[in-house]
């Protein structure tokens, strides 16, 4: 069992510095020996992201140049990785999501998406109300971002649009997305289930459904995208964009176990923590722990 963690230390998709300091320390708490023990032979990389000069906005995006270079580096690495075993993407923000599904996509094309946030990640450049391209990278493989074909410096260029079907994406844990984006949701029937959902059903009915929307029969491979914001404040207090009532740690861990038991899992993203944020070091601490907990889960450890 081959395992490429891909440290993708990539900050500018917001506006807060740290979130590219968690692959390191998040490897320095224990990530790859964690993942060894599980039974995996892991293989390390870091990438690195060049600076761009005067990125401008183009249409609502801040940082455009920047993080489509960064996407696509990480595009190219998932890619090339996937295509030789299960790939842990570790962020960084989730710009770099639209890189990792891309990537996933191009060596498994039939694979469908889980994404685990409290937001929809699914603004197009031109209705994101931030510009913060972490709110976007899902408008990219689906194809609705409307950029140009012309579109300055070749912004987004490289990402194969419409390699993501909408039947294949599924939400899990939302709890504040835009107007925009309820609105792509319902336009286009995605499988998106809130905290609402959660407290209604319970996280097993809520995986099962969502499970059984994207993947019947269970035939596809699985790319799971898990934004640490998705977890309740209470249990990763340091990332960018807390939203209060979200998922427990063991709900956070069953969706992983869940996927992990499918047997179709193939790649894994996990992002957004930022060791800059958060009141002392225990919150910081706790953050990173979780993060890792959530990894163990989805590659192989079970509790008996
Ligand atoms: N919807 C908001 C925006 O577009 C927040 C996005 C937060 N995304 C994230 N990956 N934490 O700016
Ligand atoms: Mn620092
Ligand atoms: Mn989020
Ligand atoms: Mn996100």
């Amino acid at each position: 069992k081959e395992l490429y963690i891909v440290g993708a230390p990539f900050a500018g998709g917001q506006g807060k510095q740290g979130v590219d300091e968690a692959p390191k320390l998040l490897l320095r708490e224990g990530l790859e020996t964690e993942i060894q023990n599980l039974g995996w032979n892991t293989h390390v990389s870091h990438l690195e992201f060049e600076e761009v000069k005067n990125d401008t906005p183009i249409s609502n995006m801040k940082n455009p140049r920047f993080v489509s270079k960064a996407a696509e580096k990480v595009y190219d690495s998932v890619k090339a990785a996937a295509e030789k075993g299960f790939v842990l993407t570790v962020g960084g923000d989730h710009s770099i999501g639209a890189g990792t599904v891309a990537g996933v996509l191009a060596a498994h094309p039939e694979a469908v998406v889980l994404w685990i946030d409290a937001h929809a990640d699914i603004n197009t450049p031109a209705a994101t109300q931030s510009g913060n391209i972490h709110g976007c990278p899902l408008s990219f493989p689906t194809g609705i971002d409307e950029l140009p074909e012309d579109v300055e410096d070749g912004v987004f260029k490289w990402l194969p649009r419409k390699s993501l079907d909408f039947s294949r994406l599924a939400y899990i844990g939302l709890r504040d997305a835009d107007e925009f984006e309820k609105s792509v949701i319902r336009k286009y029937n995605i499988a998106a289930y809130s905290m609402h959902d959660v407290d209604k059903y319970g996280i097993a009915r809520v995986v099962e459904m969502a499970l059984r929307r994207v993947n019947p029969g269970n035939t596809r491979p699985i790319h799971l995208s898990f934004d640490v914001d998705a977890l309740d404040p209470f249990f990763a207090p340091s990332t960018g964009t807390p939203v209060r009532g979200g998922l427990t740690w063991r709900e956070g861990c069953y969706i992983c176990e869940a996927v992990a038991e499918t047997g179709n899992l193939v790649a894994m993203d996990l992002v957004e923590c930022n060791p800059h944020l958060g009141e002392h070091d225990e919150h910081i601490k706790s953050t990173l722990h979780s993060g890792i907990a959530l990894v163990k889960s989805a590659l192989g450890q079970t509790l008996l």
